[in-house]
């Protein structure tokens, strides 16, 4: 990534101001100045005045009189710091007051300007607090980069069905839309989600995923928009919401058709003003993000029995990209196991013959754990029937259901624990549904969520792991 992709050129039409000063000519004379320069400007006379701009609106710099009638530069300074920490403030100070300007630097004012000073001065100094401001906001990224820190995406697929989604790729990247991600199980939603993003203007900026199985309501939100402090028990420090994280860059919203409705309505919200409140907070931050979105439910049908919110379908849907399964995808079966199977292995024509004519229920993550696990079954290098499960050789329902009776077996056998026969039932009935998680939660009699906890805990993964 160049830094020069990063560092965006100075806009004044992206900086909003907030002028605060008790001297209606001053102030008046200097907002027009800069809304000519073409910032976007706001003026208060005192300190209540601003705090109240401030409670619903997101400033880049306050620049403000020291000494005001009533409440002073510093005590506004002190509530900025509170409000919006990454808000810069620069204080203006009449002759005498040194002193309080190194206390205003220690509260962590970006800066202070004596009068007499020139506009053209304190503009300089806006554009140094705007882009100290941006600054830190693009570290912050930066790092949420580098903790993801995923190497390019590499997706194989020579089939017609797969030149269909590169093209898709190639063409919606770049559109900066909304884009809905559907397919079943482990055929690629995320890979593809992650392929849009670096085929975007936005490549430079973060990916931010998030699954919403994965999380409660209550969480889910925090992780969304963020809260401030003491928004909620636990909630011991100012946290940004992913929205805030991403800014700029791209969200990925996974197992969307999972959303609670009310998150679907805030969700909805953002999409449609570009703006969001943090938990427990008033205060409407500006957010430029691209949404991609993926489930491997029929949104449509949700939508038609009322569990999904049609207007946010079709905010979420500009564009929708259909992965297709694996058993569709002619010749690619082969290609995929070379891949994974890195140049230094082998298979067996036979071998080969069986994994083409399975038909991968979970797909491609389904292939990797096959291989995965023959991999550790075979020796010098080279795999054969012998090292690939039961299930891809006698793929009939009833050797299916033979594996799972044995399997079950076997784990009573083993030791007989409550969870090891948890663990092969679930095994069972995720093989039986085909790894569709909803309708596995729904055999099993719990919720997607606790599928989730227990996929996680057993570390299943979704897709079969040849239990052992
Ligand atoms: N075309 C491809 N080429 C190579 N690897 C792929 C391809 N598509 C998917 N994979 C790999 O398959 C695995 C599953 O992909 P991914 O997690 O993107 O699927 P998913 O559709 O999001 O699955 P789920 O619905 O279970 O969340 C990952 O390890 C991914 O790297
Ligand atoms: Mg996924």
């Amino acid at each position: 990534m160049s830094d020069d992709s990063l560092k965006s050129a100075f806009d004044p039409s992206q900086v909003e101001l907030l002028f605060v000063d008790d001297d209606d000519e001053f102030r008046d004379t200097a907002a027009r100045r800069f809304v000519r320069r073409g910032f976007q400007v706001q003026q208060a006379p005192g300190v209540n005045d601003a705090l109240r701009l401030l409670q619903d609106r997101q400033f880049d710099v306050v620049v403000s009189d020291m000494s005001m009638p009533g409440l002073t530069g510093i005590d506004l300074l002190q509530r900025v710091k509170e409000l919006s920490p990454e808000c810069e403030v620069i204080l203006l100070t009449g002759q005498g007051t040194v002193e309080t300007a190194v206390q205003a630097m220690k509260l962590g004012a970006y800066d202070f300007l004596s009068k007499p000073f020139s506009l053209a001065e304190l503009e300089t100094l806006i554009q140094k607090a705007y882009e100290r401001r941006q600054i830190s906001q693009e570290n912050v990224q930066l790092k949420a980069v580098l903790e993801r820190n995923q190497p390019k995406v590499r997706m194989i697929g020579e089939s017609p069905a797969m030149q269909e989604v590169f093209k898709l790729i190639a063409k919606a990247g770049p559109s900066d839309k909304a884009i809905l991600i559907q397919g079943e199980s482990g055929t690629g939603k995320e890979l593809v989600a992650r392929s849009l993003h670096e085929h975007s203007s936005r490549a430079a900026k973060p990916l931010i995923s998030i699954n919403c199985t994965a999380l409660t309501e209550t969480l889910l939100e925090s992780e969304l928009f963020g809260h401030e402090k003491g928004a909620f028990t636990g909630a011991v420090a100012a946290k940004p919401g992913l929205f805030e994280i991403a800014n700029g860059g791209t969200l990925f919203i996974d197992e969307i058709g999972e959303m609670p409705g009310v998150m679907q309505a805030k969700l909805l919200r953002v999409l449609q003003d570009g703006s969001m409140r943090r938990v427990g907070s008033l205060q409407e931050r500006r957010v430029n993000v691209r949404v991609i979105t993926a489930t491997n439910r029929d949104l449509a049908t949700e939508v038609a029995d009322h569990r999904f919110r049609e207007d946010l379908y079709y905010r979420i849907n500009v564009m929708s990209l259909d992965l297709p399964p694996l058993r569709v995808r002619a010749g690619d079966i082969a290609l995929l196991v070379n891949h994974f199977l890195g140049s230094d292995w082998q298979i067996a024509p036979d071998a080969l013959r069986a994994l083409e004519a399975y038909n991968w229920p979970g797909n491609i993550r389904q292939l990797i754990n096959v291989i995965e696990r023959a991999k550790i079954l075979a020796e010098d290098h080279f795999i054969t029937t012998d090292e690939l499960p039961a299930i891809v050789l006698h793929p009939t329902t009833t050797a299916g259901a033979a594996v799972a009776v044995t399997t079950i077996l076997a784990a009573l056998a083993d030791d007989g624990t409550l969870s090891a026969i948890e663990k092969a039932r679930v095994v069972e009935v995720m093989q039986k549904q085909k790894y569709n998680k909803s309708r596995a939660a729904q055999v099993l009699g719990i919720s997607r969520r606790s599928l989730y906890r227990l996929l996680e805990k057993y570390d299943l993964d979704g897709a079969p792991s040849q239990t052992g």
